[in-house]
This record gives structure tokens, sequence and C-alpha cells, in this order.
């Protein structure tokens, strides 16, 4: 008999950063998305105010690095989306590479895109409580959750 693992479909959220839009690069990013069998459930952009970034990256507000990192995503528009497919969240962290993009591996969106890791072109949930968190920061149920999708 063989047994099959359920498919479940997983929701994350992602952030096209400041430097991704001044760039240029938010369609060749967003293909990258797509090649790579992802959904794009719900997309907008979206001008940050420092409270909404200060907000979003609060887990980091004892790090050395917040002041610039509120700076940074404020200093232009971002893209937010919800991405869907089966594990989402781990997927995209794969396909974004390691926070900084000089050990990220060869192919990922942040070794190809990014300059720094301050400067880092994107942004994944790391979990997928934070996941759900950080959809239902940005987006409403009703953007992103409609049945008759397909
Ligand atoms: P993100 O939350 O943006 O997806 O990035 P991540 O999980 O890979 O990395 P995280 O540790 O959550 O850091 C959040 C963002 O803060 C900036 N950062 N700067 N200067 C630094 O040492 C430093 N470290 C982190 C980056 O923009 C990072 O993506
Ligand atoms: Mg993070």
């Amino acid at each position: 008999m063989v047994i099959r693992r359920m498919k479940t479909l997983q929701q994350t959220l992602a952030i096209l950063k400041p430097d991704c839009v001044q760039k240029r690069a938010v369609g060749q990013v967003l293909a990258r998305i797509e090649a790579a069998d992802f959904r794009i459930k719900a997309l907008r952009m979206i001008w940050l105010t420092r409270r909404m970034a200060g907000s979003f990256y609060a887990i980091h507000k004892d790090k050395p690095f917040y002041d610039e990192l509120v700076s940074f995503m404020t200093e232009g528009p971002v893209v937010v989306a919800v991405l869907e497919k089966e594990d989402a969240v781990q997927a995209w962290r794969t396909l974004m590479g390691a926070t900084d993009p000089s050990k990220a591996k060869p192919g990922t969106i942040r070794r190809d895109f990014a300059d720094s890791v301050s400067r880092n072109i994107v942004h994944g949930s790391d979990s997928e409580e934070n996941a759900r968190q950080e959809v239902d920061f940005f987006f409403s149920r009703c953007e992103w959750a409609a049945e008759d999708y397909e």
C-alpha cells in the first residue's frame, strides 16, 4: 500500500524591498517567484511609514541594526505579496537565499540582486505562525483568500 502525504498549501509573505523597486528588479523577482511555482495570491505596492516598518520589524527593535533597517524600509515604496505553495515559508526562504547576499547560494534572489546584508532586496516570513501574522498585517482576508481564483 502506498501512503501519500497530504499536500497542504501554505501561504507566506514576501516583501520586495525599496532597493528592489529602485533597481527596477520587481518584474524579474516576480518572474522568479512564478517560475518557482508559487501562486501570487495578493500583491500591492505601498510606501511604508516609519511606524509601519518599525512595527513590522518590532522583533528586531533591540538589535543594533534596527534604526538602519527602519530607515531603509521607508526610503521608497515596497511591493508586498502573499505567496502560496506547498511548504511556502521554507520554499520562499530557500529561493531568497541567506540574509547576507555574499553568503547566499548561487541562483538565489539575494545572491543575484542584493548589494549587502542591510540592503538585501527581499523579505520572507520565517515561520508559519509569523507568516499568518505578516499576511494579516498587510492584507485583509477578502483580498487573497478568494476561492474563485481559478
Ligand atoms: P527578512 O526578515 O528581511 O526576511 O530577513 P532575514 O529573516 O533573512 O533576516 P533577519 O535576521 O530577520 O533580519 C531582518 C533584516 O534586517 C536587516 N539586517 N541588517 N546590518 C546587519 O547586520 C543586519 N542584519 C540584518 C536585513 O535587511 C535583514 O533582512
Ligand atoms: Mg527575518
